[in-house]
């Protein structure tokens, strides 16, 4: 089925990036056929839809490809006239539109209207409990349309947010930012996630619900015992926890198939006085000795030259600049062991 994921614009290329990874962890038969910062459009087997939807946090909706035109009220209305929409649930509709036109000219009221007078021919407008939803998608050259198929969970991101855990430091990410990462990392149900540096488990408890196997470890105990009870304030029992400093991490090898970790930063988070060149350059090289060939590292530091420190160990493929809050911005580099 061809899907199109409408995206949300947080953090940069992270949203389109996040849909094609997530969908190379599911499955290998898939053709993309559009990516770019407003949608991905994808053929995708039907049946991996629904996990996608669970698993993604940098998109809004999820919708049956239906057109593209050009993003021109005569033209969207011609495409919908000629245009024959099987709908199998049901026959009453409404017509919702996402404007991501920079400067509007098109309004979504006049598209939610002009579609919903051409729909209306032959089906029943229905505002608030409609068997279907069209959505029209428009971006500064083209217009796309679509069955919504399911709506991305947002809020669920919001109420895991670090202040409502039993165990909060500042030092975690946004829950939305962790899974978008653990997705790039293309783990999936069963295959085994590291973070060996898990602080409080922002990450862990994202890769955990997607039903990946997860391992974290920390050299401070109070972070390992407070990253257990959050582990577990989110129903995850399923987990394998250790007081360890990075350096000893190399005991999971040959389990590990990825591995999405936030460095520690040096002035929040305690280093126990170890110079941070040095406790960097321990981390990279005990990340690829533990990460099994082929697998992922997306690793979290303060800027594009630290990431250097792991170009001698393991492939990188992409950086990732993220606004973590104003004050802080931190660069996800993406590597893969070859
Ligand atoms: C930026 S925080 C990670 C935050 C985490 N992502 C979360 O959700 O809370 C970095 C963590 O690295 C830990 N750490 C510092 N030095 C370490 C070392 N040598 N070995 C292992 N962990 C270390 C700190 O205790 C801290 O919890």
């Amino acid at each position: 089925m061809k899907v199109i994921f409408e995206l949300s614009k947080e953090y940069n290329l992270l949203p389109a990036d996040e849909v094609i990874y997530s969908i190379k962890g599911e499955e290998e038969n898939y053709y993309i056929i559009e990516k770019n910062e407003d949608v991905v459009i994808v053929d995708i087997d039907e049946r991996k839809i629904k996990r996608l939807a669970e698993r993604i946090a940098l998109s809004f909706f999820l919708d049956k490809f239906l057109f593209v035109c050009k993003s021109d009220l005569e033209d969207i209305k011609k495409v919908c006239k000629e245009i024959d929409v099987s709908l199998e649930k049901g026959n009453s509709f409404r017509v919702r539109c996402n404007n991501r036109i920079k400067n509007k000219d098109i309004s979504s009221l006049e598209v939610e209207r002009t579609v919903g007078e051409i729909f209306a021919e032959r089906y029943k407008v229905d505002l608030k409990k409609p068997d279907f939803e069209i959505r029209v998608i428009l971006s500064d050259n083209k217009a796309y349309a679509g069955l919504k198929l399911f709506e991305i969970d947002r809020k669920s991101f919001e109420k895991r947010k670090a202040q409502y855990r039993p165990f909060f430091s500042p030092i975690s990410l946004h829950p939305k930012l962790a899974r978008a990462l653990v997705n790039i990392s293309e783990v999936t149900e069963n295959k085994t996630l590291l973070d060996p540096f898990c602080g409080t488990g922002g990450i862990l408890i994202e890769a955990a619900l997607i039903k990946a196997k997860i391992i974290g470890s920390d050299i401070n105990g109070k972070m390992v015992e407070g990253c257990k009870k959050n582990l577990e304030y989110y129903g995850i029992t399923n987990y394998r926890l250790f007081q360890c400093d990075i350096g000893e991490v190399s005991r999971y090898v040959n389990e590990v198939d990825a591995i999405v970790t936030d460095f520690p930063y040096g002035r929040s988070t305690s280093v126990g006085g170890e110079n941070i060149d040095t406790l960097y350059k321990r981390g990279a090289k005990a990340i690829c000795e533990v990460l099994k060939k082929g697998g992922k590292a997306v690793v979290g530091l303060p800027n594009e030259d630290a990431l250097g420190i792991l170009d001698s160990h393991l492939e990188r493929e992409v950086v990732y600049s993220c606004r973590v809050h104003r004050s802080l911005t931190r660069y996800f580099g993406v590597y893969r062991k070859n």
